[in-house]
């Protein structure tokens, strides 16, 4: 049966089901196109994503026809104890040895620009870290290796909300501007270089305005949304959509993204505009939002639901 060719999982047996975001809608299991009992899914990271999303294939990954077949950490105390020895893979060059069908990075964008290219010989691969898009050399990279092996490279949309719409406006022509603010307590950045040093005490901070290009090397931890919105309008794309970064210290335990988007000038002088705000809980200090982590398990039955064509896709 050819890779392409897709049929209907058949129904989950037994009595437990797993949580509502995880329940597949009429899923066309990949692996049942490659006459495999299971797809193969390898984490790369396990930190706040990582960890939730191992514990989640480890819980439902047989019942969604999806098994973990290696967990990659730079720090493997972190996995000791929490994850069956069976699955650690202590080399990621060794990760063809695993045979994985789909990688998931949910480490650091630096692991896409170094590695990216060379995980797409063996399997697809969900990006977990878009920000590491902004570097047009990597995104080269990942094009082509894309295309030379046949693999799928998945955006994790991650806290983009409306990413579809966007998407289908960005498409349609009726996009003229793009503009994400990403606001959160100063400890829940992970800010590098110049912007670690413009924090100050006063209330509210824009740390940064500018082009999402320009934004994250500068801070490559907290622009994903950012570099997420800017792959799904690819008129506007790193160049012209706008981040805006801001400390506020009211929010210790949430971060906050605005989205807001026109068009064109109508007949009539005025133009379409939307504008989403959202609230995600999040830890006081933690980077990654409570909402975040079932976005990503969304994005991960998502992309193994999803066509293995070559290119990029958001998910
Ligand atoms: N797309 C989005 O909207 C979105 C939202 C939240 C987080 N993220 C990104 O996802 C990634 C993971 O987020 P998190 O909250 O789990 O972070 P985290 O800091 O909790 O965990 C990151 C884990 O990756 C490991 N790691 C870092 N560099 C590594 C390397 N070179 N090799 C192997 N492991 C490495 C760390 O040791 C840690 O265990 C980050 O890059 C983060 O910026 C994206």
């Amino acid at each position: 049966m050819s890779k392409d060719q897709w049929l209907p999982r058949p129904p989950v047996e037994g009595t437990s089901q797993p949580p509502m975001e995880l329940r597949p809608q009429a899923t066309r299991f990949k692996a049942m196109a490659l006459d495999r009992a299971l797809w193969r899914v390898g984490v790369v990271g396990y930190g706040r994503l990582g960890q939730s999303l191992v514990s989640h294939l480890l819980t439902w990954g047989l019942k969604l026809g999806l098994e973990l077949v290696f967990v990659r950490n730079r720090d493997p105390g972190q996995t000791a104890g929490s994850v069956p020895p069976y699955p650690q893979l202590q080399n990621l060059t060794d990760l063809g040895e695993k045979h994985p069908d789909l990688v998931v990075e949910v480490a650091h964008p630096k692991i896409i620009c170094e590695t990216g290219a060379q995980i797409l010989r063996h399997a697809d691969l969900l990006v977990g870290s878009p920000s590491a898009l902004a570097d047009q050399a990597t995104e080269q990279q990942l094009l082509e290796a894309s295309r030379r092996w046949n693999h799928a490279v998945f955006m994790a949309r991650g806290t983009l909300w409306g990413s579809e719409d966007i998407t289908k406006l960005d498409a349609a022509g009726g996009l003229q501007s793009l503009r994400v603010t990403i606001a959160t307590h100063p400890d829940g950045f992970r800010l590098e270089g110049p912007l670690a040093a413009v924090q100050g005490s006063v209330p509210r901070t824009v740390l940064y305005e500018g082009t999402v290009r320009g934004l994250c090397p500068l801070t490559p931890r907290n622009s994903n949304t950012m570099a997420a919105a800017a792959l799904a309008a690819p008129s506007l794309g790193f160049d012209r959509v706008i981040g805006v970064l801001v400390a506020d210290l009211s929010l210790t335990d949430m971060h906050v993204v605005d989205v807001e988007l026109s068009g064109p000038l109508g007949p009539t002088g005025r133009s379409f505009t939307v504008h989403t705000h959202r609230g995600n809980p999040a830890e006081p200090g933690a980077v990654t939002g409570s909402a975040t982590v079932t976005a990503f398990r969304r994005s991960l039955l998502g992309c193994c639901q999803l066509p293995p064509r070559p290119g990029i896709h958001l998910c």
